[in-house]
């Protein structure tokens, strides 16, 4: 190995979520960056998603005898290499050309599997076609307000079946949209408003540009395909329709009924209901406040997930979203007793940032990160991990009590 090297240049590819976020932000137009980035209202929500992690201290054991290296999981039934996926995000086919299909492929690579959503660019059956394992859909369960009828949602169930989707997330967080006061502002409203202002932004970005603008995934492809749909504000018109406040129990019960294969309901924060979804029959929950996009106010997702678990995680796998943008905040939703989390945000940006590619580079980021956390705190294996390899940030005094977590 040479001692040195040298570089005209002393940039370095990007070492963390946060490197990626920078390079995202300066790849796309202010309107797109104001999507994917930013939350309902004044941000509370999303701001405490992030930091609730920062209350926690890992409690740190030394001399472990060996690196924590295997960090894969079952999820669904199927074998993951972290306990990481892709969440259910629309429109990336906005942020990057590739859309949900490349987003699948770079979740692949890094050996996870990503949740495609309805308001997918790319419809189920395309990320089907163009991938190797059965990644998950994503659903949001709409009857009709007057009729009862579920016809849309059949469609969609349908197609996610004969996509051969893993599993079917049904989100049920947004009985209205939120109150995305930013979006609207900078153009990102139903429907969404260009100026000429925005078409000079939107060419000051030209490698954005060019793949948007020849590809043209920028459509709920499900719902075209679903009702022959053929224009962008239609389909968003339709997106907006699916989310009505009407929804109810006897809607998931329906889903429940409709769908054999895996069930997992996305949006939860309050252990009764989860109870009450896993009585429905749902095989999991994910905690979820929607990236703090729905309810400004919420309670962080990290800060409802300890009673969540303590309810139903002995009978149903408990996922969590929301703020993770670095491996020890996994390690910290674990240690709650998370089976495993979802990245919205974090694999947007390695999206925008360069594709396909980048979100597999994201997830081995956080995996990598994950295994030297875990080995510099002392732990071999994930079986280890619980409530007590963590310290409270107020009083950050390890608890009397030992568990032995590394022997
Ligand atoms: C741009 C964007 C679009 C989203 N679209 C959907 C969606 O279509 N369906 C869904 O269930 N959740 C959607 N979400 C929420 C994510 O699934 C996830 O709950 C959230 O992003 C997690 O927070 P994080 O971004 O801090 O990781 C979206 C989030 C973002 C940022």
């Amino acid at each position: 190995m040479t001692p040195l090297r040298f570089q005209w240049r002393g940039t370095t590819s990007p070492q963390n979520v946060e490197d990626f976020r920078d390079r995202a932000r300066r790849a796309l137009p202010e309107m797109v960056w104001t999507y994917l980035e930013y939350g309902a209202e004044d941000l509370v929500t999303l701001d405490a998603n992030r930091s609730a992690f920062d209350r926690y201290r890992l409690r740190s054991r030394v001399l472990p005898g060996a690196a924590c290296t295997d960090l894969g999981v079952t999820i669904g039934g199927q074998q993951l290499s972290a306990p990481i996926l892709l969440a259910p995000t629309g429109l990336v086919g906005l942020v990057h050309w590739r859309g949900e299909l490349g987003a699948a492929q770079g979740a692949e690579r890094a050996g996870t599997l990503a949740i495609t959503s309805t308001a997918a660019t790319y419809s189920f059956s395309e990320v089907a076609a163009g991938t190797t394992r059965p990644h998950f859909a994503q659903l949001y369960a709409w009857a009709d307000p007057v009729t009862g009828s579920h016809e849309l949602t059949d469609t969609l169930v349908t197609a996610a079946r004969n996509a051969g989707a893993g599993a079917l997330v049904v989100t049920v967080d947004v009985p209205v949209p939120g109150n995305r006061e930013r979006e609207r502002r900078r153009g990102m409203g139903n429907p969404p408003v260009v100026t000429p202002r925005r078409i000079v932004q939107g060419a000051l970005k030209p490698r954005w540009a060019a793949g948007v603008l020849r590809h043209r995934r920028i459509a709920m492809k499900n719902l075209v395909d679903a009702v022959g749909l053929d224009a962008v504000a239609s389909s968003l018109n339709l997106h907006q329709r699916m989310t009505r406040p009407e929804l109810s129990w006897s809607d998931l019960e329906w889903v429940r009924a409709r769908w054999p294969g895996v069930l997992y309901v996305k949006g939860v924060l309050d252990a009764d209901d989860a109870a009450r979804m896993v009585d429905l029959g749902a095989d999991g929950v994910i905690v979820s406040n929607h990236g703090g996009r729905q309810l400004d106010g919420a309670v962080a997702t990290l800060d409802a997930l300890p009673a969540i678990a303590a309810r139903v995680g002995d009978r149903s796998e408990v996922l969590l979203d929301g703020g993770i943008r670095r491996g020890s905040d996994i390690v910290k939703a674990l240690c709650l007793g998370a089976k495993a989390v979802c990245l919205g945000r974090s694999f947007l940006y390695g999206m925008a940032a360069d594709g396909p590619r980048g979100v597999t580079s994201v997830v081995n980021l956080l995996r990598d990160e994950m295994s030297r956390t875990l080995t510099l705190a002392g732990v071999r294996s994930l079986r280890d991990l619980n409530r007590e390899m963590l310290v409270p940030r107020e009083t950050a005094i390890p608890p009397a009590r030992s568990r032995g977590v590394a022997e």
